[in-house]
């Protein structure tokens, strides 16, 4: 969502904050701003759009000075315009902030400051912070940090601040509820960030700032307190994402580069736990076999991506052992009554780690005493600090904002844990785990062979990307593959197109077939019994002259005489068979998107890390 950057020191701030913003662009935006200490006053400069706009403004009028924050902004309360945009100041223009996250009772708080005579020029939440702040003040706070904590004390809901005051030239706060916030540490100078990223070429070593905690950052130092002004004692972390993992590194952009790190992370995480002949190595798991043996249920939750991951492990953890697995849509688990007892392990999936609505049920799954599983991508975020137990992704930062990359590692993850599960349970022999492990091994050789064949798929999206619609159509373990084929379709490409169980086509969908859509038909095989179930379910496409696509395995001439066109895939056991057949999804999207010349890293409307409800 939205992206904060912070500087002071004695270089110049702009090119910093900018540079900064710049390698936040992924999470997506609408607008920009910034705000740096310049001769004695707070100079703000904001634009709708893209960074650049910002840029050319800072060109034709720039500002100079060594303390400042910059904000891109995703519309949440507000038009995207440049009233709208952040920083907000208090009516004098003398206290600057930028605000991630939600304040749920703004309004009260607005309509109270207003009939104070304060004057508002935004429709936004955050311009509540800079005038609660300017009200306290001017209410006798002994000081800008007093003024701070008596303020957010009075504000609900979630947020990470950057704050700056014309009278604290030397000064820049910091603090957060809910919303991440990191502080990066220099040599005479400090940062603040809401993601890594942002800061990653300027410092190495950082504080991750904790819920309800507010920071003094100067340039020789920082200071932490907990909003009731208790001390706190910084802890400081070194950085391990390398700056090169924030690059292109040669590809036309992001999403094409994270498509193929596939193989690569995948043979990484087979080398971290699956070394070993018939078991799975999952040493800083933190759930230990005793527990794992007794355990009886398991409930998934995720969003999006991490949700279609989430019902390929549900599929996999049901096969491999004696567990009852339900996989739930974060945003309805938080709003039901799923009758959960301490005995149900809770898998928390997620990119991100910072979801709101993942770590909303996480939060619940935790107040009913069950364990959290987190499986996730980022150390240090909000999910994996509140969790019990974590697996890592270890895929490194995804910066296009269409999950690749970070969703087969999911997989993976699930695949690797369903093995470490049966095992511990015993409840799956060793020698089914061996040939379980064997069959993941092709895993990485199969995604190659996928991405060498990318320009037969770049020629099948030229020729199938202009029309309204798309339909997917998968059975079993691929039935979450259509659905994440379809979303990766509209994400990147705006091509309406829907996912569905192909044993669901007569009972509704079947309806829209004509010759002219094209119904994309995940029918791999090897011993999958549902093959047979599949071929059906085309041939009553190709009996009303849909056109298929099929995703194949190499060699199977049934499927030559019934699609339009065939992707072929390497045989992989069924239970495998998503890993590669998603990335041929993938790159079936990219070029359709390619095709239809959208903004495929940063597609529009969308937010890389989605830290509101
Ligand atoms: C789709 C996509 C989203 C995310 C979802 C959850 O390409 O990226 O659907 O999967 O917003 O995000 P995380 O995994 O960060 O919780």
């Amino acid at each position: 969502m939205c992206g904060i950057v912070g500087y002071i020191g004695s270089r110049p701030a702009v090119a910093l904050l900018v540079n900064g913003l710049k390698r936040l662009e992924y999470r997506g935006y609408d607008s920009a701003g910034v705000a740096v200490w310049e001769d004695g006053r707070l100079a703000v400069r904001k634009s709708p759009g893209r960074l650049a706009v910002l840029e050319q403004q800072l060109t034709a009028r720039p500002v100079t000075g060594s303390l400042g924050v910059g904000h891109t902004r995703w519309a949440t309360h507000g038009e995207p315009t440049e009233l709208n945009a952040h920083p907000h100041t208090d009516c004098t223009g003398r206290i600057a902030v930028v605000h991630n996250g939600i304040i749920e009772n703004y309004r009260e708080l607005r309509a109270e400051l207003e009939q104070q005579g304060h004057a508002f020029r935004s429709q936004t939440d955050t311009e509540v912070i800079p005038h609660l702040i300017e009200a306290e003040l001017a209410a006798g706070a002994p000081s800008p940090e007093e003024a701070i904590r008596r303020a957010l004390r009075r504000v609900q809901g979630a947020f990470a601040l950057g704050l700056l005051f014309q009278e604290q030239p030397q000064t820049l706060y910091a603090a957060r509820r809910g919303s991440p916030l990191i502080i990066g540490v220099g040599q005479g100078e400090n940062f603040i960030a809401s993601d890594v990223p942002a800061i990653l070429d300027q410092v190495r070593r950082v504080i991750y700032l904790q819920d309800g905690e507010l920071c003094a950052l100067r340039a020789d130092g920082v200071s932490i307190f907990r909003l009731d002004g208790t001390p706190v004692v910084p802890v400081i972390q070194e950085m391990t994402l390398a700056a090169k993992a924030v690059d292109k590194a040669g590809f036309e952009t992001f999403m094409l580069k994270e498509i193929h790190e596939q193989p690569r992370i995948l043979r990484h995480l087979l080398l971290q736990h699956a070394w070993q002949e018939d078991t799975v190595a999952m040493p800083g798991l933190g759930l230990g076999a005793p527990y794992l043996r007794k355990l009886n249920r398991v409930m998934i939750v995720a969003c999006g991506s991490a949700f279609h991951a989430g019902m390929y492990g549900k599929l996999l953890w049901e096969q491999l052992t004696s567990l009852a697995v339900e996989t739930d849509l974060a945003s309805e688990f938080r709003y039901r009554d799923p009758k959960i007892d301490p005995g149900t392990l809770v898998v928390a999936v997620t990119q991100s780690g910072e979801t709101a609505d993942t770590l909303a049920a996480l939060r619940m799954a935790k107040s009913w005493g069950c364990k959290v599983l987190a499986i996730c991508n980022v150390p240090g975020s909000s999910v994996v600090r509140e969790s019990d137990a974590v697996f890592f992704t270890e895929a490194g930062p995804e910066i296009g904002v269409a999950s690749t990359k970070a969703f087969t590692a999911q997989l993976m993850a699930f695949a690797l844990l369903a093995i470490h599960l049966g095992r511990a349970r015993g409840e799956l022999g060793a020698a089914e785990a061996r040939a379980s492990l064997q069959a993941m091994q092709a895993v990485p050789d199969a995604i190659h062979y996928v991405l060498d064949r990318a320009e037969a798929i770049r020629r099948l999206a030229d020729k199938h990307h202009d029309g309204p619609s798309s339909l997917y159509l998968g059975r079993r373990f691929n039935y979450p593959t259509a659905l994440e084929g379809a979303l990766k379709n509209k994400e990147i490409s705006y091509q309406h197109a829907e996912g569905y169980a192909a044993g669901e086509m007569k009972h509704g969908p079947i309806a829209l077939i004509n010759e002219y859509l094209p119904v994309i038909c995940l029918c791999t095989r090897t011993r999958d019994e549902v093959y047979a179930k599949m071929i059906s379910n085309i041939k009553e496409v190709e009996a009303r002259h849909g056109r298929i696509i099929a995703v194949a395995t190499d060699g199977d001439e049934e499927i030559v005489r019934l699609a339009e066109d065939v992707i072929w895939v390497p045989p992989l056991r069924d239970e495998f068979s998503p890993l590669a057949n998603v990335v041929a999804l993938q790159l079936l999207a990219y070029y359709s998107a390619r095709a239809r010349g959208t903004d495929i890293d940063q597609p529009r409307n969308l937010a890389k890390s989605v830290t509101v409800e």
